[in-house]
């Protein structure tokens, strides 16, 4: 029987309301993402859209736990890291390094900050978990100053390819996947740049950044539903297939067989004025 906080799929639409070690363990995951080499990728792509020159003041919305904001911070901008959960801004601001960073908790949907306060503002692999993404959108516009900068990132989540593995197993863990309702926007990446562009934004660019990983053990949390240590209360596989799912998973990478690719977005736009 799993108690009662861990019943429901853990959701980063909801980290607060988790119990304290599924919350540390999602808060862990994001460390451990912001580490991945393909998420590193995706940032690179990202990092050009906001110029963190001095002087300059960003938004990072949805910061978990804070890695972007300090290193736009270490690159001389002044930042506001804000996120929805109370417990991952006391992780974000627990690893404060120095840099112009100011840790608050807050709403996309809801900014607490007057018209045109930033000059570019940044939200990354939130708007997915979020029912109302476009009213984020519309938010982060509303706070960005006209001819401001704002970077989108996010999953596509439909994008997923694997090789190497049964295809019946592949199946039910995507159905198993598609039938949580979590995220609520399975495939958030690739409408991001229809929805900057109808939130009136100019020069809207979207790039597609495709991350593959040719070994179980080069996935990390990015595709947390292949990896064995993410424990089973946190629901991503059927418990009926756990087992076998993850000896197909480990057969793979034993005989140099395993591919899985993904699909992440960064669109990108100017605010109109
Ligand atoms: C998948 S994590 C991504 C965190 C970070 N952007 C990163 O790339 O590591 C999603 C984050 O969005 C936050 N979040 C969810 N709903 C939010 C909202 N309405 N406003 C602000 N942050 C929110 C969660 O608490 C969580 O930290």
């Amino acid at each position: 029987m799993i108690p009662e906080p861990l019943a429901r799929t853990p959701s980063f639409s909801r980290l607060d309301d988790l119990s304290a070690p599924m919350a540390s363990l999602l808060i862990g995951a994001l460390e451990s993402m912001a580490a991945n080499p393909e998420i590193q990728r995706v940032r690179r792509v990202a990092w050009d859209a906001l110029s963190p020159a001095p002087g300059r003041h960003l938004l990072d919305a949805g910061c978990g736990a804070g890695e972007v904001a300090r290193e736009l911070a270490a690159a001389g901008a002044d930042v506001v890291a804000l996120d929805y959960s109370a417990a991952t801004v006391a992780a974000a601001a627990d690893r404060h390094d120095g840099g112009t960073v100011r840790y608050l908790t807050g709403d996309v949907t809801r900014l607490d900050f007057p018209d045109a306060t930033f000059d570019g503002v940044r939200c990354e692999r939130v708007l997915q978990h979020l029912a109302e993404p476009d009213r984020a959108i519309a938010e982060l516009a509303r706070v960005t100053r006209p001819g401001g900068r704002m970077c989108l990132v996010d999953t596509d989540w439909e994008s997923l390819a694997v090789d190497g593995l049964p295809a019946d197993l592949m199946d039910a863990v995507r159905a198993h996947f598609a039938n949580q309702g979590q995220p609520h926007h399975t495939g958030m990446g690739r409408t991001l740049r229809r929805r900057l562009v109808r939130a009136g934004l100019r020069d809207v660019t979207a790039i597609p950044v495709v991350c593959y990983f040719t070994h179980p053990s080069q996935i990390g949390f990015v595709l947390p539903m292949f990896n064995a240590a993410v424990p089973p209360e946190a629901g991503l596989v059927p418990e009926s297939i756990r087992d076998t799912w993850f000896a197909a998973i480990e057969n793979a990478g034993v005989r140099d067989e395993f591919l899985a690719v993904l699909t992440i977005w960064v669109a990108r736009g100017t605010v109109g004025s």
